[in-house]
């Protein structure tokens, strides 16, 4: 298992991974590592929150433990829960056997570790194989407000307690990534014990270099000029921006097509790879796609 050192290790880690950053989020994850904090990462979709916390996980050589969050995810679906139709077999098994005067013993059996489901908080924190893992909480922003209030007990001190089998508390705390897509304000408590750190678009040079580096086969001139163009919709008040995602997507798209360069074309008949509402789409195609296009392999070739 690795280990975070200096933040050139963070550099060298990203980069091995084929995450392309600055030098800053370098920074935020070296400072969450090393004084143990979580780290809370904000920014538009597809800009490479998720893929922080799964490049951390494969460069460090731990167990990547993701919680996904949405509207009403309990304690059930976060921490444990008992695995109900287990320990009714085992009460019929038991009660068959030793008969209905047993009932405390088995009672007491069908509350014990082999009948509870640890769930990805518990999980995280159970670190008895003693390697810690590092731990998604993923799209924060979904889950409701009362779970966000359990999370930040558990954030501070790393102990959950099962009343029927004990206190779980992790030897050495995970690693935490929390991502938010902000569809809502998380709470200054929560926000109060991690490292902030808000990821924004990349600029085209970089954009560039990422399409470069996920997409086989695209060349340099077409990574630029993608990266020009999908900037220039972002410039643009569209619903909904394209993401990294989507330029990865795009790229790949026309790559498969035999591109090396844009035309207007090209990027008419894939502009549903970046544009993802049909409004959207019918005003990039209305509004002069053609100049927009030469905009772009400009921008790009001045980069
Ligand atoms: N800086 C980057 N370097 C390399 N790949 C990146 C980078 N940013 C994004 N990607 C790629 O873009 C895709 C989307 O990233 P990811 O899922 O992490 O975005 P996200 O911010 O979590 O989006 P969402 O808010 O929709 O969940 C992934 O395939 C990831 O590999
Ligand atoms: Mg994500």
């Amino acid at each position: 298992m690795k280990t975070i050192s200096t933040i050139d290790d963070v550099q060298t880690l990203l980069a091995e991974h084929r995450y392309v950053t600055d030098r800053t989020l370098a920074v935020s994850i070296y400072l969450a590592a090393t004084l143990g904090r979580p780290l809370f990462l904000e920014g538009e979709a597809g800009v490479g929150k998720t893929e922080v916390a799964k490049v951390l996980a494969a460069g460090l050589g731990r167990r990547l433990i993701r919680l996904q969050c949405y509207e009403g995810l309990d304690v059930n679906h976060a921490v444990y829960e008992w695995n109900y139709a287990k320990q009714i077999l085992h009460i019929r098994l038991a009660e068959a056997q030793a008969g209905e005067h047993e009932r405390a013993r088995i009672e007491r059996e069908i509350f014990g570790p082999e009948f509870l489901i640890k769930r990805p908080l518990l999980q995280a924190i159970d670190d008895a194989d003693g390697a810690p893992a590092v731990l998604l909480i993923d799209e924060i922003d979904r889950a409701d407000e009362e779970f966000e209030a359990f999370l930040l007990e558990l954030l501070s001190d790393f102990q959950v307690t099962v009343p029927e089998i004990g206190t779980f508390t992790a030897a050495t705390p995970p690693l935490v990534v929390l991502t938010s897509n902000r569809t809502r304000e998380v709470h200054d408590a929560l926000k109060r014990r991690c490292l902030y750190h808000w990821i924004d678009y990349p600029d085209v040079a970089r954009e560039a270099r990422i399409v470069e580096s996920k997409v086989p086969g695209v060349g340099h001139r077409l990574a630029l000029e993608a990266a020009a163009l999908v900037a220039s919709l972002r410039s643009d008040s569209f619903y909904k921006h394209p993401g990294v995602a989507e330029t990865i997507d795009w790229a790949a798209a026309l790559v498969a097509l035999g591109k090396t360069a844009l035309d207007e074309r090209a990027v008419s008949e894939t502009i549903g790879c970046l544009l993802k509402y049909q409004e959207d789409v019918a005003k990039a195609k209305d509004t002069a796609l053609g100049a927009r296009v030469e905009r772009a392999q400009k921008v790009a070739s001045q980069a």
